[in-house]
């Protein structure tokens, strides 16, 4: 795959928030859109329905340039481990992205630093690009670990890995106390953040590996926020949870690149 940092990225996380009917329908309402647009020659649209929805998701969209993600992955490619769905399965599956170590999974299922490492490198050793997702909580934030936090998170998350010709690598800056609260941070913060995660990429990647990284920021994005993140904070795109559950919402925000 063809690494093309200089498109926008704009992944969209639908989390647990659709039935599988509703995520074909919004695939095929937002396909519409972005083949009728010529989008395809604007930015990079990455869409992550659940397990379920993936197979009728990937049907929905062949052809249009937009690409499948998957919410999660699990670090071997076979055997006894139930529930769990291997990189493998989803590459057969179409996807070609993979959102590894979101918040909610940090908080609600018990995934570590270690586990979260695991499946980077899964995911890369699969040809996937994983989507990192690193960020503080609101009491590390007011107790000024903000930034000890992010690097640390983009350490243990990146520690061993290399990228392979043309591989990429994303991680995505996700405040966890803005996520779903309408409140996004401001542009310079994330900014801020996004340095942060840079200096650390340098202590982690050969400076030859450096441009197939890129920097998402997460949290709250909308169609009135979203450019101040990618032109502001000259970041290379975002993560959308709530504004990308409703097509015409959602296409609202990407018409913002066009
Ligand atoms: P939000 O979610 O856009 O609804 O805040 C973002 C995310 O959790 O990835």
């Amino acid at each position: 795959m063809p690494v093309q940092p200089s498109l926008p990225l704009v992944v969209a996380n639908w989390k647990m928030n659709l039935s599988q009917a509703e995520s074909v329908l919004l695939a095929r309402a937002l396909r519409r859109t972005y083949v009728a647009d010529k989008m395809v020659t604007r930015l990079e649209l990455v869409l992550c329905p659940s397990f379920p929805a993936l197979a009728g998701v990937a049907t929905a969209l062949k052809g249009s340039g937009i690409k499948l993600g998957a919410q999660d992955v699990f670090w071997k490619t076979a055997g006894p481990y139930t529930g769990e769905v291997s990189p493998e399965v989803l590459k057969e599956l179409g996807v070609t992205y993979v959102l590894v170590g979101h918040s909610e999974r940090r908080q609600y299922l018990g995934e570590t630093d270690a586990m979260v490492q695991q499946k980077v490198l899964a995911a890369l050793a699969a040809g996937l690009t994983p989507v990192l997702c690193v960020g503080e909580t609101y009491s590390e934030r007011t107790s000024g670990r903000r930034e000890i936090v992010i690097a640390q998170e983009v350490r243990t998350g990146l520690s061993g890995a290399s990228l392979a010709a043309g591989q990429r690598v994303v991680i995505a800056y996700e405040p966890v106390w803005v996520i779903g609260s309408g409140q996004a941070v401001p542009p310079s913060e994330a900014q801020q953040a996004s340095r942060v995660v840079r200096e650390t990429l340098l202590e982690l990647l050969p400076a030859s590996e450096l441009s197939n990284t890129a920097v998402l920021y997460g949290g709250s994005v909308d169609p009135s926020n979203i450019t101040s993140y990618v032109q502001e904070s000259k970041l290379q795109g975002v993560l959308v949870g709530g504004a990308s559950l409703e097509a015409k919402r959602f296409i609202s925000l990407l018409k913002r690149f066009i």
